[in-house]
């Protein structure tokens, strides 16, 4: 007990000035500006693209991005809008993609009759796209793209 106040003193010790700004200016991207404590107005939102063409994945284990739109689709505790048409029993009716047997898996690998809790909120994952000029500079390349400029790069060393 007699070290308590020793230990308290240690604690404040370890207690510094944060040597950063507090109130940075906000990171390039969604904010139109200002720093990251002022409130803005947000910018508007666009309109999802629903055109309904499944589109290429970046890499095989991407989440596909939603090619329809999903306003008003009630995923909660009470029901789950997309599995109306993406279960396995729907999937035949709707022509909806079913979806595939991870979404059935538990953190152990082990396979489960129905949804895994873990892939019930969709949207964590899915998203819809906007047809909008990128919020940030990107310059990832797909896996192919990446072999292929490896086989070029062979290529050239060869000559
Ligand atoms: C009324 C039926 C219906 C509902 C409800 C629905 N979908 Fe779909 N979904 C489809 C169909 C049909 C397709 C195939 C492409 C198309 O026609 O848009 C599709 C395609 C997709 C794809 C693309 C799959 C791929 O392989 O590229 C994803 C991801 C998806 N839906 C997710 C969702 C999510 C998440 C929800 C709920 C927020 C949802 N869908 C609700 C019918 C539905
Ligand atoms: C934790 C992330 C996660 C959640 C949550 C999730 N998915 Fe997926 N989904 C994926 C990934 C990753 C893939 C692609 C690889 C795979 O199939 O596992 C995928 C694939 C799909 C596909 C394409 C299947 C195929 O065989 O082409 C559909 C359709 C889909 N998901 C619908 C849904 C729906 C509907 C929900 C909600 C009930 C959902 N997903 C929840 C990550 C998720």
């Amino acid at each position: 007990m007699r070290s308590l106040p020793l230990l308290l003193v240690f604690l404040a010790s370890l207690v510094q000035a944060a040597d950063y700004p507090l109130d940075a200016p906000a990171p390039d991207g969604r904010r139109p500006g200002g720093t990251i404590s002022q409130e803005l107005p947000a910018p508007p939102l666009g309109n999802d693209e629903n055109k309904d063409i499944k589109r290429e994945r970046n890499y095989p284990e991407q989440p596909p991005t939603i090619p329809h739109a999903i306003r008003d689709y009630q995923v909660d505790k009470n029901g789950n809008k997309c599995l109306s048409c993406h279960s396995r029993s729907n999937s035949a009716k709707t022509q909806a993609p079913m979806i595939s047997i991870t979404h059935y898996m538990d953190r152990d690998g082990q396979t489960l009759a129905a949804v895994s809790p873990r892939r019930y909120f969709c949207t964590q994952c899915h998203v819809p796209q906007q047809d909008v000029k990128p919020l940030v500079e990107n310059d990832f390349r797909t896996i192919d793209k990446l072999l292929q400029d490896e086989v070029q790069r062979a290529g050239q060393s060869h000559q």
